[in-house]
């Protein structure tokens, strides 16, 4: 079949008026008027108006009675004014239209399961096409803005002296971080390969291996809990380099977001981003990720109920526990809107919400009558602007704990009461986390950021809970963007991170053997960061979940409705691997 192409839909402008052109699409939408037929002809950069009539071609005008919605069509014609009247500003090429002289059908297509100019279609339905999702103009916008990031980002990494380094998928079980998807291998029956959570420990295998700037625009893959930021395979730009600290890490990411935001959206960002530390971070916002748009800090009132009567307190504050408030101001909440509050905190895992507000003068609380008659005067000495219609939302725990929960009611009072602004872009940098938490189930310590990451100095005397990492996370409204840090590179103190993380020399060995031998031949000081791009082209394009910018992705259970992944496996193939299926799988 021959065809030929001249020019995309979208672009057709003045300078091809009376000329003879050539389009390729998909019929859009037909409007069929008898003796003229007009057909919007649609391909990736947009649409244009075709006009079919016996006057044209009388073949082609016949054909055109057959076309129907996303048909597969090529045609040539005439490109003329439309008369005034006629003029669509809706579409650039809105001033013009094509007079058709010969029409190829090229595939025909039967009915679509959806509409594309359907808003709201069921996820699921459009996963399973995805393909016909695709074709919508919103769909292609997001998958050429990912395009236009990446592009920019490569540019940005090469013209800094980056080498773009593949590392291996197929790689081994560490066991350290998030759960691993495993594939079996049949050559070596009996053993897994994992696919890579990221490719940590070859991009430090690669500054032992003196490459020095390294990036790549990897796959990485996680068996976790999915969410609206979260998919089982994803996305990093992933980067590390050799000789620097924190601050060249950071700078080399300020100027690449800026590269890209230039080329872009054509805008500067302001340089460089506020840096919190993460203790800071919790203190105020109650988050290791603050969204920076808004204002509206926690405030520590645990010294207002010093003498308090009241048992839940008394018993938080014997405990060590502490008091934090967020404070809204001049908004008169409804008792049912307090109350549900309340409800949401719980279902946040507080054990409870107090609330308290000033409304004609009086305090208003369900712990109103325990509270001493000069309270309003007391308040003011921690919230100065407490006044008529404040409203104090008050939480009591175990610090950590409670100012997680603190930090989630400030974000859903700030987008309920309306106060982030939408079109903006904040970044900050959240530095200085700890090296370890202590897991209250498994009573084990564990890395907060991974076990390659370097402690700050003064660890050797500090408590597991003291000690600091040289880690930095890279914040983007409230989403953690990307993470990275200054890396270990001395197998001494690898050996001890291990050690409190409660490996035994056995263990070390078969799962990280091969770092501490390399730590032992030479390594440099090396650190770097990973950006998350799903979670990146996400917020730039507003759209609500990673999914929106992914080509193919996974439905928030894992499952691919499209392909129909994952599948069972015929009992015959597994036999290859040396394995078999639990019988309670096979019914
Ligand atoms: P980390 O685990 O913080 O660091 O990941 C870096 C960034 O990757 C993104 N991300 C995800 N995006 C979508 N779906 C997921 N399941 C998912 N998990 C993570 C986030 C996150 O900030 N190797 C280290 C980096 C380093 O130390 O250099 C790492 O992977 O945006």
């Amino acid at each position: 079949m021959q065809f030929k192409r001249t020019i995309s839909c979208g672009l057709v402008d003045s300078t091809l008026v009376n000329k003879t052109i050539d389009l390729c699409g998909w019929v859009h939408r037909r409007r069929d008027h008898g003796g003229l037929i007009f057909i919007d002809l649609r391909d990736r950069s947009g649409i244009m108006q075709l006009v079919f009539n016996d006057a044209f071609s009388k073949v082609a005008h016949e054909d055109a009675h057959k076309l129907r919605s996303e048909y597969v069509i090529c045609v040539s014609g005439t490109v003329v004014e439309r008369s005034a009247q006629t003029v669509n500003n809706e579409i650039p090429t809105g001033k013009y239209e094509l007079q058709v002289t010969a029409l190829t059908i090229l595939n025909k297509a039967k009915n679509l399961p959806f509409m594309l100019e359907e808003d709201n279609v069921d996820e699921e339905l459009r996963l399973k096409y995805r393909y016909l999702d695709l074709r919508r103009p919103e769909m292609l916008h997001r998958l050429q803005l990912r395009n236009n990031v990446f592009f920019a980002m490569r540019e940005f990494l090469q013209k800094q002296g980056f080498y773009e380094v593949e590392t291996p998928l197929l790689t081994k079980n560490t066991g350290e971080g998030a759960r691993e998807f495993l594939v079996p291998s049949r050559v070596n029956q009996g053993s897994f390969y994992a696919l890579p959570q990221s490719p940590q420990l070859y991009k430090q295998l690669l500054m032992a291996g003196g490459i020095e700037r390294y990036f790549q625009i990897a796959r990485c893959f996680r068996d976790e809990d999915l969410r609206a930021d979260r998919q089982p395979e994803f996305t990093q730009l992933d980067l590390e380099m050799s000789f620097i600290n924190e601050k060249d890490i950071q700078t080399i990411i300020e100027n690449l977001l800026n590269h890209v935001w230039k080329m872009v959206f054509g805008k500067e960002l302001t340089l460089p981003f506020p840096r919190i530390t993460w203790d800071q971070a919790l203190a105020d916002y109650g988050s290791d990720k603050p969204d920076l748009r808004f204002d509206l800090k926690i405030k520590d009132c645990t010294s207002l109920f010093a003498n308090t009567e009241l048992k839940f307190l008394k018993s938080v504050l014997s405990n060590n526990g502490k008091i934090g408030a967020v404070h809204i101001e001049k908004h008169a909440f409804s008792r049912s809107e307090l109350e549900g509050y309340v409800a949401k905190a719980q279902q946040m895992g507080a054990q409870g919400l107090v609330w308290l507000r000033l409304k004609d003068g009086v305090v208003e609380s369900p712990i109103a009558k325990f509270l001493p008659t000069d309270f309003v005067e007391q308040i003011k000495t921690v919230f100065p602007t407490f006044a008529e219609d404040s409203t104090l939302f008050i939480v009591a725990g175990d610090y950590q704990d409670a100012w997680t929960i603190l930090g989630r009611l400030r974000l859903q009072l700030a987008h309920d009461l309306n106060m982030i602004p939408q079109d903006e872009f904040n970044f900050s940098w959240v530095t200085d986390f700890p090296l370890f938490a202590f897991d209250k189930e498994t009573k084990k310590w564990h890395s907060v950021n991974h076990p390659f990451t370097s402690p700050q100095d003064g660890w050797q005397t500090q408590d597991n809970s003291q000690m600091k990492a040289r880690a930095y996370d890279v914040i983007l409204n409230g989403v953690e963007l990307g993470g990275g840090s200054i890396r270990i590179y001395n197998s001494e103190i690898q050996d001890k991170v291990f050690q409190i993380l409660g490996l035994n020399k056995q263990e070390m060995q078969d799962q990280f053997g091969f770092l501490l031998e390399a730590q032992d031949l030479g390594f440099p000081p090396h650190g770097g960061i990973a950006l998350g791009l799903d979670r990146l082209v996400m917020l730039m394009s507003n759209a609500s979940s990673i999914r929106e910018v992914i080509a193919f992705p996974k439905t928030a259970r894992g499952h691919d409705p499209m392909m129909d992944a994952p599948t069972q496996v015929n009992p015959l193939k597994l036999r290859d691997y040396g394995l078999k299926l639990n019988e309670k799988l096979t019914k």
